[in-house]
């Protein structure tokens, strides 16, 4: 099959629900492959890498959505994510990623590994109660989209209590992160942004009366101390991104976890009885179904990257799933396995925008799967899982459990 013909193919619902043999088609031609004009897509895993590590390939911002889209800032949710440091270039990003780093260390956070443990119990508690007498319980809603939220929320200082609208917003939200395409779904995100917005407001004026220990005061510190350097759109650019950002990803990894355990019922047994087995499962459910499927650069400048001409101006798409199941990086890349050594997956990018929540979307996942295989010996599917009818942020909608005896 013709490379163009497999990328467009993963625009239709069937490639949506299963990418991998048209990532395998495009590879088929080469680790970086041109697709259309303007347009390569990098499929490798060491062209992803390097992709991502190019100080020529920057991130889409302001001034690139300015030739592309020129209405963007009328699009509230675009212009949040644009005012992040997610769709932000040196020295922009360099200064806002400054402010957050230590609270994201390895060290630091594992400092909520008790918060996690006690968030976590409480929601088996509430899948105990409704699973009870043999109900299906579907494990996406009433479990794994609901952790991260918690986790996130008390980091950052968010109310306990907004939890569910916060997910319920920030699921709207993240649908402009899959660009202009569908203008219904961008109205939908923009209503949800305004929403957060103004409630954002709230907290700021709430955080600057009564200060605590938490990352959204010290985030209000830093723009009331200098408003040059971080103003107060990019403030609240960064409370969403930091708020949205490990909420689907980290449920998505929650649920593949889950169901990849409950297919194959000897790795269910083996998070239940080995304490260290937790951390290499994660890191190979990460590299098997990564949450985020794909992210992109646009050239700077005229550049040669792998023999392939990239011009000033064109969008390198970076398929971080592919990359994951390169045969020259991955023997039998296919075929889920936690033994296998680890390999680095590039689930969290990589270069200046390595994602900021990687230890803890970790700690979550490595505590929260041994203690709900450990407190519901006989969790079986009760149900088909599905996925939602999406490309770049990709996972399960529903994840249909009967919690068995126990
Ligand atoms: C960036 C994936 C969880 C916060 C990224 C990127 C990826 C990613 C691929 C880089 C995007 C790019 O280069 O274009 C994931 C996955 C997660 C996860 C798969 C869960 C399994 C989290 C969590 C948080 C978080 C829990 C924070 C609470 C961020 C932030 C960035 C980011 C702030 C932007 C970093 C920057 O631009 O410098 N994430 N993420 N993520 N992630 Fe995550």
């Amino acid at each position: 099959m013709e490379a163009r013909a497999a990328f467009e193919a993963l625009a239709t619902t069937e490639g949506r629900q299963n990418p991998y043999p048209h990532y395998e088609a495009i590879r088929a031609h080469g680790g970086l492959v041109p697709v259309k004009k303007g347009s390569l897509v990098a499929v490798g895993y060491r062209e992803c890498a390097r992709v991502l590590r190019e100080p020529a390939l920057q991130v889409q911002d302001g001034t690139a959505f300015d030739r592309v889209y020129p209405r963007w800032r009328a699009h509230s949710s675009v212009a949040a994510f644009t005012d992040s440091m997610l769709y932000s270039n040196p020295p922009k990003h360099t200064r806002h990623r400054a402010m957050v780093n230590a609270d994201f260390t390895v060290q630091q956070v594992a400092r909520m590994r008790p918060v996690v443990e006690r968030m976590t119990t409480r929601l088996l508690d509430r899948v105990e109660k409704l699973g009870a007498g043999g109900a299906p319980v579907n494990l996406m809603d009433e479990f794994a989209s609901r952790l991260p939220m918690a986790v996130v929320s008390e980091m950052l200082g968010f109310d306990t209590d907004r939890q569910v609208w916060f997910r319920d917003v920030a699921s709207a939200i993240a649908v402009s992160t899959d660009g202009f395409a569908d203008p219904a779904a961008l109205a939908v995100a923009d209503t949800a942004m305004d929403e957060l917005a103004a409630h954002f407001g709230e907290v700021i004026a709430r955080k600057r009366g009564c200060p605590a220990a938490d990352l959204v005061t010290s985030l209000v510190r830093a723009h009331d101390a200098d408003p040059g350097r971080l103003s107060r759109d990019e403030l609240v650019g960064n409370m969403m991104l930091l708020l949205t950002a490990g909420f689907e990803t980290t449920a998505f990894l929650l649920g593949h976890a889950v169901l990849l355990a409950l297919r194959e019922p000897r790795h269910a047994d083996r998070l239940r009885t080995e304490e260290p087995f937790a951390a290499a499962y994660v890191e190979e459910v990460l590299r098997f179904e990564p949450p985020v499927h794909v992210t992109s650069r646009w050239a700077a400048a005229d550049l040669t990257l792998f023999g392939r001409e990239v011009p000033r101006g064109s969008r390198v798409i970076v398929i971080l799933a592919a990359g994951n199941r390169d045969p020259r990086r991955y023997p039998r890349p296919n075929r889920f396995d936690p033994g296998r050594p680890a390999g680095q997956p590039l689930s969290f990018g990589g270069g200046i925008h390595f994602c900021l929540g990687a230890a803890l979307a970790r700690l979550e996942a490595q505590i929260a799967l041994p203690m709900l295989v450990r407190r519901f010996p006989g969790l079986r599917l009760a149900g088909p899982a599905t996925y939602r009818d999406r490309w770049v942020i990709r996972g399960l909608r529903t994840l249909p459990v009967a919690l068995g005896p126990h």
